[in-house]
């Protein structure tokens, strides 16, 4: 399949995402069109589970960054609320200058610390779901461990984790061989774009996520995840080194 078929190119999405958020999309959509893509497929899943729900929900969002996820989340239903969590102020400002509606409305709530400290302060059962995309392949290995526990903590039974993210490979070969068409998209994009600031900033960050105490690779997150407690873990809609992974909180039945 082609790249512009595994990814949605229906107009109106993009330009109100472009509408809201600015700049900032438009530029992440051209480096790295499947990071705004897994944010497109949180929105979707989040929006299936909420069609199961009579209630509004309660949703946790980790890196909120400068709000495309979270502005997905909150298009997914118009019942539901979003805390969203960042430990970066400078990204964190940027979506909260643009979901200002949002905030406003009381749909929206920012938390500054980060996501494990943000986590261990809220109370037990008390989120249908935690949605993210992006963020916790930036998570060293025993930070992200600590997080599932507390997501699996922190989520109502009957609770879903939707996270679209980086999940490596667990063929090593592949993994490498899908990476390196990346950066090559990278210089690709960037050279056009004339922006070798932000190249230098992607390789950089590139070295971080693969590194031995960071890579997410699928086989060992399934494993973190199931260790913490969460059941039907499905890895689904991978494109290259991206995906989309849930998992449940199940009911506990006596
Ligand atoms: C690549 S951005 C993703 C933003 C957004 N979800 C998206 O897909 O566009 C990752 C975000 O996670 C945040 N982040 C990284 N580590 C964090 C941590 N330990 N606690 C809270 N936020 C964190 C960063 O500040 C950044 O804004």
């Amino acid at each position: 399949m082609s790249k512009d078929k595994r990814i949605n190119t229906d107009q109106s999405y993009q330009d109100m995402f472009a509408g809201v958020i600015g700049q900032q999309y438009e530029l992440l959509k051209k480096i790295c069109p499947l990071a705004t893509e897994m944010s497109r497929l949180v929105g979707e899943q989040v929006k299936y589970y909420a069609g199961t729900k009579q209630h509004g929900l309660n949703v946790l969002e980790l890196g909120g960054g400068t709000g495309i996820t979270t502005l997905s989340i909150l298009l997914a239903d118009d019942d539901l609320s979003v805390l969203t969590v960042d430990n970066e102020p400078a990204m964190q400002q940027q979506a909260k200058e643009s979901l200002l509606k949002w905030s406003t409305a009381g749909r929206l709530e920012f938390s500054a610390t980060d996501a494990l400290t943000a986590l261990q302060g809220l109370e037990t059962d008390s989120f249908d779901l935690m949605a993210s995309a992006y963020t916790l392949h930036n998570f060293e290995h025993s930070y992200r461990k600590q997080v599932y526990q507390q997501v699996y903590r922190v989520l109502k039974p009957g609770g879903q984790f939707i996270n679209g993210d980086r999940y490596a490979l667990d063929d090593i070969s592949a993994h490498t061989h899908q990476t390196q068409l990346e950066i090559a998209d990278y210089f690709r994009v960037l050279k056009e774009l004339n922006k070798l600031d932000v190249l230098e900033h992607w390789i950089i960050h590139l070295f971080n996520d693969e590194s031995e105490n960071h890579i997410m690779r699928e086989s060992l997150a399934i494993a973190q995840l199931e260790q913490a407690g969460f059941s039907n873990i499905k890895l689904t809609d991978r494109q290259q080194v991206n995906a989309l992974l849930i998992a449940d909180k199940v009911m506990e039945i006596n």
